[in-house]
């Protein structure tokens, strides 16, 4: 019995030193302390051990598991502080690092100014209403007193989705649901993307953003027109500013007039901002036609109504005095965080 004893003790003292990890000694506390360990089975054999001898092999047991905690409690320990100090090695923190930075997202110029027209007309009663941009050639050509052949639908090539449905090109598409579906008096402005298979460069896009208005009511003249348009560049370019009504034409409205606005920078004197002239483009515009309220079953005798359409794009670009669209689109934190 006392060999065996020894025996066990050096042999888990030994199993104990080789022991470099934390679960190994644990592994080791099982094999020989644990429920069916050698120790614990060595002292069920007690039962064969003479009476008178008993109480010295007992005290010799508790000895040698007493001297095994000791020791498996010193190894623990140890192997523990290791542990921690290759921690502490690896898991550097360096508290000198700079922070990290959580940067907040920020509009698109092009929304502040749209959102700035919404203002600007919802402040003088118009509602806001949406479109479809994928439309039926019908909203946005021959509704518009475009017919097929019409010459103007060169200015506007666009994608085709089959023969009858495409790409809108333009937002006065928007016209013609709202006069199919409402009664007059119609006070609505409706922007949205619209489409063409134009080349990129610093002015042109395949897909940019116009902003459709349109007001139909009895006795609705050109003054009703120009004052709104006066209201509106005012608001958004300054109260000194001037327009400028120049004759052009749109197969929708008759008549018809491109608007220009005093330039901002030299206040219409001419500079190299407005290229010398002293105004700037911003729109289209003009009364409507009266095919184009009849097609939509409105009686031109009874209402009249001016619409106009503005290029997102081109007032965002005069307004920040940005030269080139493609800017737009690049999403270049850099870029777009000026404004
Ligand atoms: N849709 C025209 C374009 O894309 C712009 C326009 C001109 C809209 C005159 C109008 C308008 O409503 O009356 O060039």
């Amino acid at each position: 019995m006392k060999e065996q004893l020894e025996k066990i003790r050096q042999e888990a003292l030994a199993s104990m030193e080789r022991a470099d990890v934390l679960d190994k000694l644990n592994d080791i506390r099982v094999a020989y302390l644990g429920k069916k360990g050698e120790l614990t089975q060595l002292l069920k054999g007690m039962r064969d051990v003479s009476a008178e001898e008993r109480p010295k092999v007992g005290q010799m047991v508790n000895e040698t598991r007493q001297a095994l905690e000791e020791a498996l409690e010193k190894k623990r320990a140890e192997l523990q502080a290791k542990a921690q100090e290759m921690q502490l090695a690896t898991e550097v923190i360096d508290v000198t690092l700079p922070a990290r930075k959580h940067s907040f997202g920020h509009r698109h110029p092009n929304t502040t100014v749209l959102e700035e027209v919404e203002r600007i007309f919802v402040g003088m009663g118009y509602e806001i209403v949406d479109g479809p941009e994928i439309e039926y050639d019908y909203y946005n050509f021959e509704a518009l007193n475009i017919p097929k052949n019409h010459p103007a639908r060169d200015e506007q090539d666009t994608f085709y989705i089959n023969d009858n449905i495409v790409l809108r090109t333009q937002t006065s598409s928007v016209q013609a649901h709202v006069m199919e579906t409402r009664k007059p008096p119609i006070r609505i402005l409706s922007p949205g993307r619209v489409y063409r298979s134009d080349e990129v460069d610093a002015t042109h896009s395949p897909s940019f953003h116009q902003i459709e208005g349109l007001v139909i009511d009895k006795n609705i003249t050109f003054a009703d027109l120009k004052g709104t348009l006066l209201e509106f560049s005012k608001e958004l370019f300054g109260p000194d500013t001037r327009i400028k009504f120049r004759p052009h034409h749109f197969p929708f409205t008759e008549p018809s007039a491109e608007v220009d606005v005093s330039c901002f920078k030299c206040g219409g004197k001419g500079c190299r901002f407005c290229k010398g002239s002293g105004w700037l483009e911003i729109l289209g515009c003009g009364m409507v036609h009266p095919h184009v309220l009849e097609m939509s079953g409105i009686d031109p005798e009874e209402y009249t109504g001016f619409a106009f359409g503005v290029g997102l794009e081109r007032i965002t670009l005069l307004k920040y005095e940005i030269d080139d669209m493609r800017l737009l689109y690049e999403n270049d934190t850099r870029f777009l965080k000026q404004f």
